[in-house]
């Protein structure tokens, strides 16, 4: 692995710190970069069935290579598993194979993987420590950095979950090369999302040169990539590390979601709409709404929507919503406070906010009008 196409930043969480390595053929050195964290040499590695088959050998060999013993459980792929009953099994699993406090988990694979795994750590013998190992775009920009972890219930999403810092995250960008084209755009929705609120210059890189996401040289587009998981991974430790738990600052990382998570609900969380799908779907939404109460103007709306369709993202004009049925589904998101929604507005690219006390008559009128029913 030559150094020069690795970078290294830090999560600056005084002793919950840690590092994320970002680059081409990190997963090969797992192991080597696992060592140093381990007490003893021995962890379990959580994967889904999607990444086992192409990954997981891997992950697998650089374990091996530092004389790292290890176990693997291999979980079903898909949404449905970051539930109770896996994450049952998955305590079982490890009471069973007598983990103790100081060994180490490593969640290997997407957003749904990094959760349910993270959330085990979190309360396996009141807390052990794990590793991130983000096999997604969507993972290795958002995701696997901060600490969110949770499973889905009947009631909705993420709302059962804890914070719980990993001590190491590692983005290898080769991970990507066995995902399907709309997964990676997919994933890129929350990329540009860190543009989106507080960074014009890398909205202009990234409008510039989105044709490098899936450019056919490999070179071009592993390039791209590490940079983009880098400048999201900077902007996020950087909000992160002032605001752990989402007291405030945070919340603008929730930009797009709370009307993207109100998409994928009525949807049932089907793969007619991915996550990040939704997410620059709800980015629109937001951007209309500001526009509607003067904050931000039509150019930007126009813009954003630009930058999505060439990214490849999906258009407004593909799907049909029920207003109410959407408000329904926003009214039960765990950021209610007082009753009251907190949304993530905008004053122009780059310059997003949090304003609470918008008149839900408003928010109606922009969910009939975006998606023209
Ligand atoms: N995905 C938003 C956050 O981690 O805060």
């Amino acid at each position: 692995m030559s150094l020069d196409n690795i970078h290294k930043l830090k999560l600056d969480l005084g002793d919950k710190a840690y590092d994320i390595i970002i680059g081409s053929g990190v997963l090969d050195h797992a192991g080597s970069y696992l060592k140093q964290l381990l007490k003893r040499p021995r962890t379990v590695i959580i994967t889904d069935e999607n990444v086992a088959s192409v990954q997981l050998p891997r992950l697998e060999a650089s374990l091996k290579v530092e004389n790292i013993e290890f176990e693997t459980l291999i979980l079903p792929a898909g949404e449905p598993t970051k539930s109770f009953s896996q994450l049952e099994y998955l305590l079982g699993k490890l009471l069973e194979m007598r983990l103790e406090r100081s060994d180490m988990i490593i969640a290997f694979g997407g957003g749904v993987i990094g959760d349910l795994a993270g959330f085990a750590a979190s309360i396996y013998l009141r807390g052990i420590d794990f590793i991130q190992i983000p096999t997604t775009l969507l993972a290795q920009v958002d995701s696997s950095v901060g600490g969110k972890t949770g499973i889905n219930s009947s009631w909705g999403k993420n709302l059962i979950g804890a914070f719980h810092q990993p001590r190491l995250v590692l983005c290898d960008v080769l991970c990507l090369e066995t995902l399907e084209p709309r997964h990676v755009i997919s994933g890129y929705a929350e990329a540009v999302k860190y543009a989106f609120i507080n960074d014009r210059e890398f909205f202009n890189d990234l409008d510039q040169n989105i044709g490098d996401l899936n450019h056919i040289d490999l070179k071009v587009r592993c390039a791209f990539r590490s940079k983009i998981i880098l400048k999201s991974c900077a902007a996020k430790a950087n909000i992160v590390s002032q605001d752990e738990k989402e007291k405030n600052l945070r919340a603008l990382l929730n930009l797009g979601h709370t009307f993207g998570h109100a998409l994928e609900a009525e949807l049932g969380y089907s793969d007619r709409l991915y996550h990040g799908e939704a997410v620059a779907l709800g980015t629109e939404i937001a951007f209309a709404l500001s526009q509607h109460l003067g904050f931000s103007s039509e150019k930007d709306s126009l813009l954003v929507k630009a930058h999505h369709q060439k990214a490849g993202l999906r258009s407004a004009n593909e799907f049909s919503f029920d207003a109410q049925k959407l408000i329904h589904h926003m009214q039960r998101d765990k950021k209610m406070s007082d009753g009251q929604i907190t949304f993530v507005l905008s004053r122009g690219i780059g310059k997003a906010f949090l304003y609470s006390g918008v008149d839900m008559s408003d928010i109606e009128t922009i969910l009939n009008r975006f998606f023209k029913i």
